[in-house]
């Protein structure tokens, strides 16, 4: 028996017509299609399996990246989307949150961010590089007390240090081979880091797949505290050093599944029964929820317990966004208690 071959989303809107379109195409950078395809073509088994090197490839490419960021983030009519912004939250937006905290180990709620002007980590220079992270971490010294922090770089870091905040899903790993083939690791440690709040609730890292990930963590399942402390970091950070926004795609990012919002926000939520079942995936796609392992992306569960995030981050809002996880996680917690 044959089994089926995932596609990636390149594979499925790289089209005779779309090469041909764009076969002589380059951004001003220099970028061309090669550029924005290699880590798909490299690793058949991607799920999407393109990167923007730079902002301007979103324009010169927008061929083969319209179709794919139409399909990921379920958008009807990507060529006029106007992307909307709204962080807030209103009084009794987490209702009914009890349901699910008791199956709730963690909380997390990440964006990505990166600095106008510059290339986009696929297609920085080791100068480039430096030059964000010294911005970066200027403007991280300038946050109010309770976001205050210390900047560690990450050549600085022993490998048992280093190998610590990974296993506590503080820091990032290294070796991704999608971001490998993309050129995002050139030049690797250099110019990349960590930021810690002095609670370690706070989290920036450096110069990994974007120029910023700006992430609040916390034991337990309070998803108001999580994401009301991202809300503010990213507003203190955002007034010193301007980001890569359009009205259309939101925040610019190098992967096409972290535009708009550039928003993942998620639950560590122990889901054995679900597993067992065998149901968790079709009810994370009915919900419009992403399922991960317990180390992130590409990794596996352990004892039942699953990373469960939002996985449309563009052409809804942050608020939206935030809510959707919280009504899906109510509405997985409900399946498992009539599974148990
Ligand atoms: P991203 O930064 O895109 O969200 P990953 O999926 O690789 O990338 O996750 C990064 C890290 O965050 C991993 O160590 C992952 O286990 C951790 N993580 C994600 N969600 C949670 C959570 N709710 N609680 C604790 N750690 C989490
Ligand atoms: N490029 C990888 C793939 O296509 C990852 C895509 C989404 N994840 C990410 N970290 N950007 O499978």
């Amino acid at each position: 028996m044959h089994m089926p071959v995932k596609q990636s989303l390149l594979a499925k809107h790289f089209t005779e017509d779309v090469a041909s379109e764009l076969r002589r195409a380059k951004t001003n950078r220099g970028f061309s299609l090669d550029d924005i395809t290699r880590s798909g073509v490299e690793n058949p088994d991607s799920s999407i399996g393109v990167y923007a090197p730079d902002a301007e490839s979103y324009e010169v490419f927008w061929g083969l990246f319209g179709p794919i960021i139409a399909e990921y983030h379920n958008i009807e009519n990507v060529d006029s989307l106007a992307h909307p912004q709204d962080m807030t939250i209103k009084p009794g937006q987490f209702t009914g949150a009890e349901l699910y905290r008791d199956r709730v180990i963690s909380t997390r709620a990440r964006v990505g961010r990166n600095l106008d002007g510059f290339a986009l980590t696929p297609g920085m220079s080791l100068d480039e590089r430096l030059e964000v992270e010294r911005r970066v971490v200027d403007a991280l010294s300038k946050l109010p007390d309770d976001l205050a922090g210390t900047y560690h770089s990450l050549a600085d870091l022993d490998e048992e240090t280093r190998n610590k905040l990974i296993e506590d899903h503080v820091l990032f790993k290294q070796g991704d081979r999608f971001l490998e083939s993309a050129g995002v690791n050139r030049d690797w440690p250099a110019g990349r880091g960590i930021f810690l709040s002095n609670d370690k609730k706070f989290i920036v890292w450096v110069n990994e797949e974007d120029h910023l990930r700006i992430i609040s963590l916390e034991q337990g399942g309070d998803l108001l505290s999580v994401y009301s402390r991202l809300v503010r970091a990213i507003s203190e950070i955002e007034k010193n050093v301007p980001f890569a926004y359009t009205q259309q795609l939101g925040y610019l990012s190098s992967c096409p599944t972290n535009l708009g919002t550039a928003m993942r926000a998620s639950f560590h939520m122990k889901l054995p029964a679900l597993e067992k079942s065998g149901e968790l995936d079709d009810f994370a796609k009915l919900l419009g929820l992403s399922v991960r392992g317990i180390h992130g992306e590409h990794s596996e569960s352990v004892g039942g317990v699953y990373d469960i995030s939002n996985k449309r981050r563009l052409g809804l809002s942050e608020r939206d966004a935030i809510v959707g996880l919280h009504v899906g996680a109510r509405r997985l917690a409900t399946e498992e208690e009539l599974r148990k």
